[in-house]
């Protein structure tokens, strides 16, 4: 198993540990994973999050575990456990799809390590086409909006519509961003606020209700988020917030890019009417729970409801920035996206 570094992911000597980002930005804990049940339970309690990240860190447990010298029947129990640990972003299924198919020979173990390398390692690869093909996109000057956190806590490389803006910013190209704060989670105030200060990105946060304001004032030139599932008619499941931010920006006239690698799209839902949404635990909308201690604002019994991400039509969407390249309403509606499948 190759060593790796990362951002929120490390891997050295066999052993896999994560940066806790339930905990971050003011609390930086690593913490070793090498049981399933460690995995599963880092997955849905978001201390490795991200579509394309939970996919490559559920792998590499695999690996991990392989490694260790986990029977056959074992591993398949595993992957098969870990698939099921968050149900909206396809890239996990995806990934442990991969690995099942890399059991099938007499030279198993190594064969099923060779496949979560491989994983991580195209990851970022994709991760760098979507920035070039993106970033191609963007105007000098452009003041841009993203939702949730999608760099490099949340994949294995320079991160998906946040990788779009860094290498923008790379360019030259003199953007802006503004981050919403993602609510009930905060992965924008905490994670992508938390990158882009890191590397230099000019970045205003704001609280998700003052979005649409911003844009009837003309402050916003562009919207760009990431995606857990893209179905083939190219609906887009993202965080919550992300429809009411499509609808905003097809309101102002504004476009709305998602980018993702072509993990993220899954032709089996025709629609995102198939695509399930994952519902979460209500707490995380009366108050904070987690790292910061638990606070309730709202009255402890408040009927609250969580669903973790919503579905955008492919009617607000204007450009699907992937790692085969820029994708418009015509081409997506030709049914281009069941070939740009990675
Ligand atoms: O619940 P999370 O934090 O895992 O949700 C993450 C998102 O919705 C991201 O936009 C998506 O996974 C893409 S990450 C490159």
């Amino acid at each position: 198993m190759r060593e790796r570094r990362g951002l929120g992911l490390v891997v050295a000597a066999g052993r896999l540990e994560l940066l806790d980002q339930s905990r971050l930005p003011h609390t930086r804990q690593w913490r070793a994973i090498d049981t399933v049940a460690a995995m599963v339970e880092a997955i849905r309690a978001l201390r490795v999050r991200g579509a394309p990240m939970i996919a490559v860190a559920a792998a590499l447990l695999v690996a991990v575990r392989a490694e260790a010298g986990d029977d056959r029947d074992t591993l398949i129990e595993a992957i098969e456990t870990l698939r099921s640990a968050r149900p909206t972003a396809v890239n996990l299924s995806h990934a442990m799809n991969d690995l099942r198919r890399a059991m099938t020979g007499a030279d198993w173990r190594v064969a099923v390590v060779a496949a979560a390398d491989a994983l991580a390692d195209r990851d970022a690869a994709l991760c760098e086409a979507i920035g070039n093909h993106g970033a191609a996109l963007i105007a000098p000057g452009e003041r841009i909006l993203t939702h949730c956190n999608t760099g490099a806590l949340a994949t294995a490389g320079i991160g998906t519509a946040a990788g779009v803006i860094r290498r923008a910013h790379e360019q030259g190209k003199n953007v802006a961003v503004w981050v919403d704060e993602t609510r009930p989670l905060l992965q924008g105030a905490r994670l992508t606020a938390w990158e882009f200060g890191m590397l230099g990105v000019p970045y205003t946060l704001i609280t998700d209700s003052m979005a649409a304001a911003l844009m009837a004032r003309g402050q916003v030139g562009r919207v760009i988020v990431g995606a857990d599932r893209i179905a083939a008619n190219g609906d887009v499941a993202n965080k919550i917030g992300t429809y009411g931010l499509a609808v905003a920006a097809h309101h102002h006239g504004i476009p709305f890019a998602v980018a993702a690698p072509g993990t993220t799209l899954d032709p089996a839902c025709a629609s995102g009417a198939d695509i399930e949404i994952e519902q979460r635990d209500a707490a995380e909308v009366r108050g904070v729970t987690g790292a910061a201690g638990d606070w309730c604002w709202a009255p402890a019994d408040a009927p609250a409801a969580n669903p973790a991400f919503d579905v955008t039509p492919a009617a607000l969407v204007t450009h699907w920035i992937l790692d085969k390249g820029v994708f418009d309403r015509d081409a997506v509606a030709d049914g281009c996206l069941v070939d740009a499948v990675s």
